[in-house]
């Protein structure tokens, strides 16, 4: 039962991302048939690779967003202890950013693009995702302000996600000069999910742990210092982890290294503190599901984003496998563990006290969790198999691309198969979540 009338906007939000996630993952499928088959040379000119890849990593990143967005309208009525600054805007809001996203998409269709991975959507659109940004940041600052029951937990999120917005601007403007331009790129997307995202998600995941626990607010406000000057620290100086290659300067072959290495140091320290928490509960959970999606949510975030990242920061290995498919490999289990699997377990916290009851049948959630979970664990070993073979063939055999790309094609192929039972696993949840039921006497 939700304590805020307003916190319901939030609702809407969730079922958004619900319906793009599974949108983008066959979209997914769409870009692994291009490397696991020759596709005709028809098909590639109408509706070509690059326009395929800007859809899926477009549409990741706005249900991941919009389910961000989500989490922080339901969570800061709470926090705050009054009702939002304003639902009309919230909805103004979702309306703006979903209307850019549909535009993006059709017009990426039609050749309008800037070109540069992940931030693909033209400048007129760009203006609009800005707007979009700040009715945001303005409605959760007003109701904080007004409100005047300020706490740590909404200093971080409001922290991270003025961060998060801020960075978005150095991604806007075209600097003729491509080694700057790639420089500027990293601070938008490195200081995104290694620094503002993380913050964000610490805040978030944090919120849960105290609301499903009873670990009191000081413990956990406590802990969200250490880590999260830990993350400023490391995801900062790690930045130099993507500057070793681009014509930058050669100090930053030590600093990357070195302090990107620590960056897995805070991403432990929230899989031991997840587990401390747990043992918290004394009793009280309502539904194990979220306790499923939280716990895997943190281990999942240690292997995708510290194990996997880990494996491929230092200079004498990336060397080897820049920009490699054990790039892809890292970029999906990280993505996975650490935004998806968080969005996931605040929809499960959020739905059943949104529609208004507090148990529901954990089955198709649980069935869910374990599909989708393994077989990403699959899909990003099928594309690291790939990527080591494509390092070998490529930069020590020095096979042109093409060669290689040929003796890849079969693990391209069995990445479908795992994508497959992926896709089998998220429509489960989202099906479940979008028909979330009161668990009745008889069923229970
Ligand atoms: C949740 C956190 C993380 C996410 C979502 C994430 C995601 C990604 C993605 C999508 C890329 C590919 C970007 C591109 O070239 O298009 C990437 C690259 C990279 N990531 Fe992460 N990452 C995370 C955390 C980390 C951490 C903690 C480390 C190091 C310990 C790391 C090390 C790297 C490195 C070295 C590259 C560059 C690979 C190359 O040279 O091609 N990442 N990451
Ligand atoms: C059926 C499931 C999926 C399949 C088959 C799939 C396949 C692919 C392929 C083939 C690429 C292009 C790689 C390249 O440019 O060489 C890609 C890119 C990407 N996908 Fe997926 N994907 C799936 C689901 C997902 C999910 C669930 C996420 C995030 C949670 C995700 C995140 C990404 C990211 C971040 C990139 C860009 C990676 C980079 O730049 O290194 N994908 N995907
Ligand atoms: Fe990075």
């Amino acid at each position: 039962m939700i304590a805020y009338q307003s916190q319901k906007v939030s609702y809407a939000y969730f079922v958004v991302a619900l319906l793009l996630f599974p949108l983008q993952v066959i979209v997914g499928l769409w870009l692994a048939s291009n490397y696991a088959f020759t596709m005709p040379q028809g098909l590639v000119n109408v509706f070509p690779f690059a326009t395929a890849r800007a859809m899926h990593t477009n549409l990741l990143v706005l249900w991941l967003l919009l389910g961000f967005m989500g989490g922080a309208y339901y969570m800061i009525p709470e926090e705050s202890r009054s009702e939002l600054f304003s639902t009309k805007l919230a909805y103004l809001q979702l309306v703006l950013l979903v209307g850019a996203g549909v535009a993006a998409l059709i017009g990426f269709i039609f050749g309008w693009t800037q070109g540069r991975p992940l931030l693909e959507i033209p400048f007129a659109l760009d203006l609009v995702v800005v707007a979009g940004a700040l009715l945001f940041l303005f409605n959760i600052g007003a109701t904080i302000i007004r409100a005047k029951n300020w706490t740590v937990l909404q200093g971080t999120l409001l922290g991270g996600l003025v961060f998060l917005a801020l960075l978005y601007l150095f991604g806007i403007p075209f600097y003729r000069n491509l080694s700057i331009d790639w420089y500027y790129w990293w601070w938008v997307i490195h200081l995104w999910v290694e620094g503002a995202w993380e913050l964000v998600a610490s805040a978030l995941i944090a919120w849960v742990l105290m609301k499903i626990t009873d670990v009191p607010r000081q413990v956990v406000e406590k802990w969200l210092y250490v880590i999260i000057g830990l993350f400023l620290f490391t995801g900062i100086s790690g930045t130099g982890h993507h500057y070793y290659w681009l014509g930058a300067p050669k100090y930053w072959l030590w600093i990357g290294g070195i302090f990107s290495a620590l960056e897995p140091v805070p991403i432990a320290l929230m899989v031991w503190d997840t587990f401390r928490n747990v043992k918290e509960r004394q009793g009280k959970i309502v539904n194990p599901v979220v306790w499923l999606f939280v716990v895997g949510c943190a281990v999942y975030h240690l292997i995708g984003a510290g194990v996997w990242g880990f494996l491929h920061t230092l200079p004498q290995i990336n060397y080897y496998t820049h920009g490699s498919q054990v790039t892809v490999s890292h970029g999906h289990l990280a993505f996975f563990g650490a935004y998806a699997l968080l969005n996931l377990t605040l929809f499960y916290y959020c739905f059943p006290q949104l529609k208004g009851f507090e148990r529901f049948k954990q089955g198709a959630g649980t069935w869910g969790f374990w599909i989708s979970g393994i077989a990403m664990m699959f899909l990003g070993l099928a594309f690291g198999v790939a990527g080591v073979l494509q390092a070998y063939l490529e930069r020590i055999l020095g096979l042109g691309f093409m060669n290689a790309q040929a003796q890849m094609q079969f693990w391209f192929k069995i990445a479908i198969g795992a994508g497959v039972i992926f896709l089998v696993g998220v429509l489960i949840m989202v099906v479940d979540l979008l028909a979330l039921k009161p668990e009745t006497a008889e069923s229970g």
